[in-house]
């Protein structure tokens, strides 16, 4: 007897600094896929489980802060794991789309990169929370730093605790996620996110189209039962 198994969904990320409208994008582009009727489930971190929303209060109120960069990695691997296991896998392994708003990436540049944490410790905590869940594609929204200032001050809401690091930080985050993009171009994509939400849009609609539509939307494929 054959039994059917949907295919894995695709996995997309987005990263980039402060301001650099991830979340909108996140928004659109999920609009976009479901108007072509697959299933997305959109989710962000520090979150995106309930375990990781309890561990997200504490990373970013500055609690974890005086504990230390290794500490504070640490925390964002205990979040990541739980969102990795109780949301992402599952929404894949059904075959949905996951649009996630940061993820590994952004640890590699926070707390590597500019945290000076070791690589070493990055990438063992990463093949213990994320194992084969690695994206697809990864947005790096790219924006000139008083661009994101600008926009982040128009919210008018309190900083966290890195929104609040010195403009220094925040150039070098950017220089270290182009850096990132160029490390790993077959899965990452740097979007110039200065321009107006609906042409960076269409700059990512037509890259997800070209990587990933075009090798065919989730369907069923058929399995042997056991
Ligand atoms: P958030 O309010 O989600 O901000 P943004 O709109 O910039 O995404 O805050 C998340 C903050 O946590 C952000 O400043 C980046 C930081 N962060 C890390 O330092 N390491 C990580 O692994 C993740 C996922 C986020």
């Amino acid at each position: 007897m054959i039994e059917s198994r949907p295919k894995r969904g695709s996995f997309i990320t987005f990263e980039g600094g402060e301001g650099s409208g991830k979340s909108t994008q996140v928004s659109l582009l999920a609009e976009r896929l479901r108007l072509r009727g697959i299933d997305v489930v959109t989710t962000r971190e520090p979150g995106g489980s309930p375990g990781a929303e309890a561990m997200r209060l504490l990373l970013l109120n500055g609690v974890v802060k005086p504990l230390g960069p290794t500490a504070e990695t640490m925390i964002f691997a205990a979040a990541r794991d739980d969102h990795v296991q109780t949301t992402i896998a599952p929404s894949l392994a059904r075959g949905a789309w996951v649009i996630c708003d940061r993820f590994m990436d952004s640890t590699r540049v926070y707390q590597g990169a500019l945290g000076s944490v070791d690589e070493r410790i990055i990438r063992t905590l990463e093949r213990v929370t994320i194992g084969d869940t690695i994206p697809d594609l990864t947005f790096i929204l790219d924006v000139p730093v008083e661009v994101g200032f600008a926009r982040v001050s128009h919210r008018g809401q309190e900083k966290d605790r890195f929104e609040s690091e010195e403009i220094e930080f925040h150039i070098q985050l950017r220089e270290a996620f182009l850096a990132l993009a160029r490390s790993e171009p077959k899965r990452c994509l740097v979007i110039d996110a200065s321009q107006s939400p609906e042409t960076v849009a269409t700059r990512i609609w037509l890259a997800v189209v070209e990587r990933l539509l075009k090798l065919g939307a989730p369907q069923t494929m058929p399995r042997a039962a056991s």
